[in-house]
Formats: C-alpha cells, structure tokens, sequence
C-alpha cells in the first residue's frame, strides 16, 4: 500500500534515464520472514546529473557502500519508497544490503511464498519490493543471481538464464548460481525457490541448437503436465515457422504456483505460471481450460521475443507488448483449433466485455497517456483492443508485409526499449503507406460506432454503400477523430451467392476487388459505388466486417430474409454466425421491451424459429460441429446487456430464458436426437475435433435442461443430466452436466452431485475453485446466501486469487439476477469484500469492485445503491492506490 497520496503520472513528463544500470549481481539468502538481498550494481551516469534516485518499497535497509566503502549517514536518503545517493561518481559499484520479509508479502509482488514456495512477481513495478534499483523497463541489465537457501526446505533453487555454479555452505545450507546473458529490465527478473518436481523434455531449434524444456511443479501435480509442455513445444515451432523467431537461452523453465495475480509471468527463462494457466488433465480440467493452457503457454513463450528481446520503453507502451502478443497467440490457436470458431470466441469477449469497458468511467485509450498505478492498466482495451490493432496492420498489409514488418522490428530493436511508434514505423517503412491516420487507434478511447445504408439503383446496375462513423466521448476525451477504419466485404444476390465487386473509384476508374474486398473508411462520411450489377434483380445483399476486421459496432438495416440468406450462404463463417446473432438480437430485444414471460416461436420469432429449424435440420450431416453449436447458441447475457443504455437485468433475463425454453420444447427429438448423436465411446482427448463435438454436445444438453420444471419432460432430462453426470470420463462433461443439475429450478436435482463433487476433490484447489463458481453462478436471487456461507467453506481463502476470482468474482460477473437484487445486498456484500482484499491484496482489490463501476448502465435506484458502495469505499482509510484510482474514476 503506498504511503503517500496517489498521484497520477503523465506520459507526456517521460524523461530518459539518466544513468544506465549495466549489470547486476544479487544474492539471496532465503528465509520466510528475513530474507537478505545484496546486490552489487555497476552504475554509469549519461550525463551531469549526480544525483541518484533508487526506487525501494518496504525494504530494511542493512548496508550501502559505494565501491566499497559504507556511506555515511549525510550522503544518503530513504523515504517515500525512494533512495537518494548524493554526490555520486560517474561509474562506480554500489553495494546494497536490504531484509524483505516474504511471507508478510500478501499483495504477492515482489518475493512471497506461495504455500512453501518462494516466487517472484516484478511486473509492473515489484522489483523495488526486492532491491534498490531503477525500476523502470528501460533500464536493461545483465543480472546474475545468487540463491542460498536451507536445502531441506528449498532443494530447488531457479533463476533466469542458466546455472552457472552451485555448492555448499559450511552450515549446511546450499547455493546456486543463474546467469542471464541477455540484459534485461528488472520486471523481467525472476526466482522460484522450493520442493519441486520436474517434467523435461528437449526441442531442437530450427538453427539445430538443443533447447532443455523444464515444467516445475508439487509433487502432487506432476501427472497435470504434458498438456502444457505439448503447447511449448508447438508454440516454439509454430513461432519458427511463422514469424522466424528461435529461442534463444540453452534452458525454458515454467513454474506453477498456487497464488498469482494474473495469469502468467514472462519472466526470461523461467515463466511463473498461475497454476490454473499450466496444470491440466482430463479428469478435472475442461476443454476451455486445455485451450486456455495452450494459449497462455504461448502467450508467455511468445513474450520472448515481442516483450523481452524488444521490450517497453515505458509502461503507456504496455500495448506494444500486450497487444502484439495477444495477436500473436490468438493467431497460433486459430491454426490449433477451428479458426473460424476461434474468432467467434476472441470478439464474443471483445463485444461483450471490452465494449463494456470502452464504454464505462474506467476507459482509456490502448496507450493510456496517464495513470495513477499502472496494475490497473493490465486491461481488455490494452490487451484484446490492442491485439485487434495489430490484426488490422496485419491486414492492411497483408501477410507478407506484415512477416518483414515484424522481421524489420525485431532486428532494428532488439534489445532495445521502444514504443508503440517504433512498432508502427516500421510497418509504415514496409507497406510505405503513411499509418499517421491509424495512429489514433492508440490514442482514441471508445468504441467507434459504423453506421452503414445501401442503396440499389437498378437503372445504372449500381449499388452504393454509404458509411458514417463516430466514436462517442469518453472521460477526459471529446471530439474524436475519424479512424482508418478497414472493412473487409462482400456482395451477395439474394439467393446467397457471391458477386464480383466492381468497385467505382473517384477517379472514375473502376477497380475490381474479385469476391472479396476492404474498403477502407477515413473520413465521418464516406461512399462506395459498386457497378456491374445488371444480372440482380433485387438489391445485394451486403456482408460487411467479415471476420470482425475492425473493432467497431457496425449497424445496417437489414430485413430478416437478408440475415437469414446471410447465416445460410456466406463464404465467411464469422459473418455467418454474426447473421445468427444480429437476427437473435433483432428478435429478442423487443420481446425484452415488452417484457414478455412466454415466448410463442411462430407469432414472435418466426424468422428465428426458421432459422433454428434448417440448422437442427442439416445438424445431422453437419462435419463442423464446433460451428453448428457457435449457431444455435443464443447470444449471452452479457451481450444483449451491452445493447441497451440502460440494462433492463431482470427482463433480458426473463427473455432469455423463456426463448431457450421455446426453442427446447419446439425442437426437443432434435436436440435429444443431436444429444446422442454426440456421445462417442473414444477415450477422451483435448483435441479440436473431440472439443467441438463435446461443446455441441454440452449444447443440446442445455437445451433440454431448459425443460426442467415441466412435468412432461422433467423425469427424462434429469436422468440424462445425471447420467451424464455419474459416467462421463472428463471434467468437460461432468462439469457441463453438473452445473446443469446444480442450477435446475429443484435446488434438490444439484444436493447430491455437489456433495460428490467436493467428497471426490476437496483435496484439488484447482478443482474445487469449479465447484465455487459452479454455485456463485446459480441464476436466482438466494445464491447470494449460499455465497456468503461458502466465504466460510475449509476450502475458500481470501488470500488466494483463484478462489476470490472463482466465487466472488463469478458471482459479482456472471450472476446479474442475484448480484443486482434490488434490495442493493449484492452490491453492499461486494463492497465487504473489496474493503477486506485492499488490505492485503489491492490488486486484487481493485479488479473485484470493477462491476460497481458500472453503475450508470443501470436504472435509478440501483446506480443509487452502487454509487452508495462505491462512496462506502472511497470513505476507507488506508484505501490502496490500486482501489483509489477505480473508485475516483468511477465516482466522477
Ligand atoms: N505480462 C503478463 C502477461 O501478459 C501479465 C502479468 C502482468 C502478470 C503483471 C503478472 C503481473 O503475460
Ligand atoms: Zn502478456
């Protein structure tokens, strides 16, 4: 927590470092609660200044020397987490001694344990927690580091880069010795120090160089990694084969620990993963934690070169890393599993959560110009908004200038500290095209709105598009700028299929784009004339942003039957399914006006029931099982929430659920039928073809479990729930199965199956995490009880991210119907719990109290009880800077 008022910090006042920091040797001696840190600094100044300001956090200070001779007590200064060294040499050796106490450490930056572990986490700014130093990450060091520890406790000691010396000391304790080659800023460092086991494996470079593979683990926990170091192993060649980047040390480490902020570290060498990020295996992780396994493994081993080799200048730049990277593993798991379906995923989270954020008082552009503290900025804008920036240069260039792009970006820089422009110039050095105008993707917060008309004039055979884009005002940001805004598209006649575009440019020339085309929008009003339509009878069918090619909110009026023609015939499946979703929307928003309770399919979604009908209708030959079930899935809560100025909560989920009533009963032989058709003897695998098969599956299920409370169908759909439940050989299945049961109207239909759950593995955090989500997640308004009473299960901690994530979190983000009861107590229960966590874990803190920050997205009395929490919390003492920025931000 930090002792002084938060400040906020501009990226406009950015200076250069005015000393450079060339290598760093460290020693630790470990201990849980007085761990030592030595460090011997080789320090060069850049310029007159000789004044050196060191940045520190609760660190004892033990010893100070400058080449060897201890300062006096006048020639230096600690406080306000800052060392001031007055008068320096302009090169010289500072040695410092400094006591962290770990196991103290609940914010979990910097060292902690982790049950017995030690572990590190330097991102953002937590290697000032461990030693004296310029915390920033343009200041690139070679570190090595030095481990002393009792070997009985810790026979396992890590650093980055490679072992370079071991031994031991004459009172038993031993010691070994890292060495990173490559300098590197300081929140890149790291150290793991406990009993552990390994899993090893070797990849061979593309330059023939042995790389040893390490994957570190508890005991308990070793038959939880192949699936992690399978993902390494294709990330490695996938980043060889596709953007020709090699690894680069003799040895890649990963270490799962139990407690961690985010996902994962890409600390050189030796990623710290949450366990939750790298353990996976059949019997209690799903198909969505195999797929997330594989990601963040190559996300983290992806960082080795778009983050570590070429890292950030400053943190605004944190996009520059975040945003790449993402691009990058979003890209490798699309050529892992179906990519079609992968992208369905990546902007269903886009358009739900990041929208929502873009559109709320915690907005900020992809690089922020100003922040308070930093963690609040590992965001959806800077990430996934980021990575849709990088698609769109991706695009704009196409696939072979983008390659040298990234070629010429990673030579030109590496080893260098650079920024989101040195990234950019280099794709406009390639494509020489001037990317002036994309900048402002970076800057502009918001989510640009397109507006989009057609009009056909059958005497000329032409149709033109005319577009109109605007991006609303965000805080602190009016008056936005047009964006270069790239749309990918096509034409359809009216019985699907593709016509040849003709597009008319405004020299008169006429530019044919073949079946697909981008046009690319500049300016707030823009047209585009397509000729050569003498064949149509009727007005083109426009399929626009195919594969979501920007991140915007694009409308156009179109009927029923267009979206209909759209779902059936577009070459791109993303539009395909996009047509699924605008039709549900079309349908379902104004059943939510009206508030309906009962939907009948024929009067009220006749277009809908159509549509339904010919997808059930060819689910039997269907060989895309995975897209099938991407179809028939009505959009979420979260997504017809994101549709409305102001969320109507209790009537979106009232429509939701009486159309996925309609639907089950109107079609209950086909979704029993395509239930079974789906039920494979093979031994379960976490491959693309099993996964898709399983989510249809899993689909249907849900289906027919919407017929729970009618006595008809009642015996039949629990005893295929528990059925499913009893014998399914993988967590996928019986989680699905589970959560069904467990969320049935008969609160007696889920008793037993929990029970068995949490008998079965109450020894599994990991697992048992499920279980707390499972009943944060149930939709009524009584859940908040049972949560309340599961705070005091044996099994929950506050302390450990993943529960406090699996339970509160579940239930603040997905549980609208009980977390906004409009008696306001899931708000004022969630303020308890964001008041307790800012005492020990503001991070956390601060992430935890973001749904109140949402409250002008609802109606009066409810953004009454939110603001009241949110001014409950602001009114704390001791309020960590983390929650103080939020909750500012969201008051204002
Ligand atoms: N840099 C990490 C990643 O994206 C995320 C992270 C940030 C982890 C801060 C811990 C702390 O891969
Ligand atoms: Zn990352």
């Amino acid at each position: 927590m930090s002792s002084s008022p938060a400040q906020a910090i501009y990226l406009r006042n950015y200076q250069a470092p005015e000393f450079a920091l060339d290598a760093i040797d460290l020693t630790f001696e470990l201990d849980p609660q007085a761990t030592k840190v030595s460090a011997e600094i080789q320090v060069r100044a850049l310029g007159e200044n000789r004044c050196l300001v060191l940045d520190g956090q609760d660190l004892t200070l033990l010893s100070l020397a400058i080449d060897g001779r201890p300062l006096d007590a006048d020639e230096y200064q600690y406080q306000n987490d800052q060392l001031t060294l007055l008068n320096v040499p302009s090169a010289f050796c500072l040695s410092t001694q400094v006591e962290i106490n770990p196991q103290a450490n609940s914010a979990l930056e910097g060292l902690y344990l982790s049950n017995a572990l030690y572990c590190t986490q330097c991102e953002a700014e937590g290697f000032r927690r461990i030693s004296f130093f310029l915390d920033r990450p343009d200041v690139l060091s070679r570190f090595t580091t030095k481990l002393i520890a009792d070997p009985q406790h810790a026979p396992i000691l890590l650093a980055n880069g490679n072992p370079i010396a071991q031994g031991t000391l004459a009172d038993g304790r031993h010691w070994v010795q890292w060495q990173d080659p490559f300098p590197k800023p300081c929140y890149l460092f790291a150290l793991v120090a406990g009993d552990l086991v390994c899993i090893q494996d070797t990849f061979v470079t593309q330059s023939g160089r042995s790389v040893d593979l390490q994957i570190w683990v508890e005991a308990e926990n070793q038959h939880k990694c192949a699936h992690a170091m399978r993902s390494l192993k294709a990330a490695m060649r996938w980043d060889e084969e596709v953007y020709g980047r090699e690894y680069d040390l003799d040895i890649y480490m990963i270490v799962a620990v139990n407690d961690f902020n985010m996902g994962a570290m890409e600390n050189k060498g030796l990623n710290i993963f949450n366990s939750a990020c790298a353990l996976a295996d059949p019997q209690t992780t799903t198909d969505l934690g195999f797929q997330r396994v594989e990601s963040v493994i190559a996300h983290e081993y992806f960082h080795n070169w778009s983050g570590n080799r070429v890292t950030c200048r400053d943190w605004f730049q944190l996009s520059l890393k975040e945003g790449f990277t993402v691009y990058r593993d979003q890209a490798f798991s699309a050529d892992m599993n179906f990519a079609g379906v992968q992208r369905i995923e990546e902007v269903t989270m886009l358009r739900s959560a990041q929208f929502a954020e873009d559109a709320s008082p915690t907005a900020h552009p992809v690089r922020p110009d100003h922040y308070m503290e930093i963690n609040n900025f590992y965001t959806l804008t800077v990430y996934e908004k980021g990575a849709e920036i990088v698609r769109m240069l991706a695009n704009l260039l196409g696939p072979q200038a983008f390659r040298q792009a990234c070629d010429l970006y990673f030579t030109r820089f590496d080893g260098q500290a650079v920024t989101v422009e040195d990234f950019v110039a280099c794709m406009e050095e390639i494509s020489q095209r001037d990317l002036s105008q994309f900048m402002r993707w970076y800057h502009q917060a918001g989510t640009p709105h397109v507006q989009v008309q057609g009009q056909y004039c059958p005497q000329t055979a032409s149709y033109r598009l005319d577009f109109q884009q605007a991006t609303p005002d965000t805080p602190g940001q009016t008056n936005k700028q047009p964006l270069l805004i790239p749309i990918t598209m096509g034409l359809l006649d009216a019985q699907g299929r593709p016509l040849p575009l003709k597009l008319k440019l405004a020299s008169g020339e006429i530019q044919a784009l073949g079946l697909q085309g981008v046009l690319e929008l500049t300016q707030a009003q823009q047209s585009f004339e397509f000729i050569g339509l003498e064949e149509l009878t009727e007005a083109p069918i426009p399929s626009l942003l195919r594969g979501f090619s920007a991140p915007v909110k694009l409308s156009f009026p179109y009927t029923p039957t267009q979206l209909a023609t759209l779902m059936a015939q577009d070459t791109d499946a993303f539009n395909r399914w996009d047509a699924g979703q605008r039709l549900a929307l079309d349908t379902l928003m104004p059943l939510i006006d009206a508030q309906v309770t009962q939907i009948d399919l024929a009067q009220d979604a006749p277009m809908l029931l159509e549509a339904y009908r010919a997808l059930l209708t060819e689910a039997e030959h269907t060989q895309d099982q995975a897209m099938l079930a991407s179809m028939l899935r009505l959009p979420s809560f979260a997504y017809l929430a994101e549709q409305y100025a102001c969320i109507p909560v209790e009537a979106i989920e009232q429509v939701r659920q009486a159309m996925r009533f309609a639907l089950a009963r109107t079609f209950y032989p086909q979704w029993k039928a395509l239930y079974q058709a789906q039920i494979s003897q093979q031994a379960y695998a976490p491959e693309a073809t099993q996964i898709a098969q399983r989510s249809l599956k899993n689909l249907c299920l849900d289906y027919l479990l919407a017929l729970a409370a009618v006595p008809e169908y009642q015996q039949e759909v629990y005893q295929i729930a528990l059925t499913q439940w009893r014998t399914s050989d993988n967590m996928t299945d019986a989680r699905a199965a589970l959560t069904l049961l467990a969320h049935a109207p008969d609160a007696s239909w889920g008793r037993d199956p929990l029970a068995e759950f949490a008998q079965r593995w109450q020894q599994d955090a990991l697992t048992m995490d499920q279980w707390f989500s499972i009943q944060a997640t149930r939709p009524y308004a009584d859940t908040l009880q049972q949560v309340q009473n599961l705070l005091q299960h044996p099994n929950f901690s506050l302390k450990n991210p993943n529960k406090v994530r699996a339970l509160i979190g579940a239930f603040a983000q997905q549980n609208p119907l009980a977390f906004h009861q409009i008696s306001g107590a899931g708000y004022a229960w969630l303020a308890d719990q964001v008041i307790e966590l800012n005492g020990f874990n503001p991070q956390i803190a601060a992430r935890l109290v973001i749904p109140l920050t949402r409250w002008q997205r609802y109606q009066d009395t409810r953004q009454t009880l939110m603001r009241a929490q949110l001014e409950r919390i602001q009114a704390q003492a001791n309020l960590s800077a983390d929650v103080y920025e939020i909750v500012t931000k969201a008051l204002q």
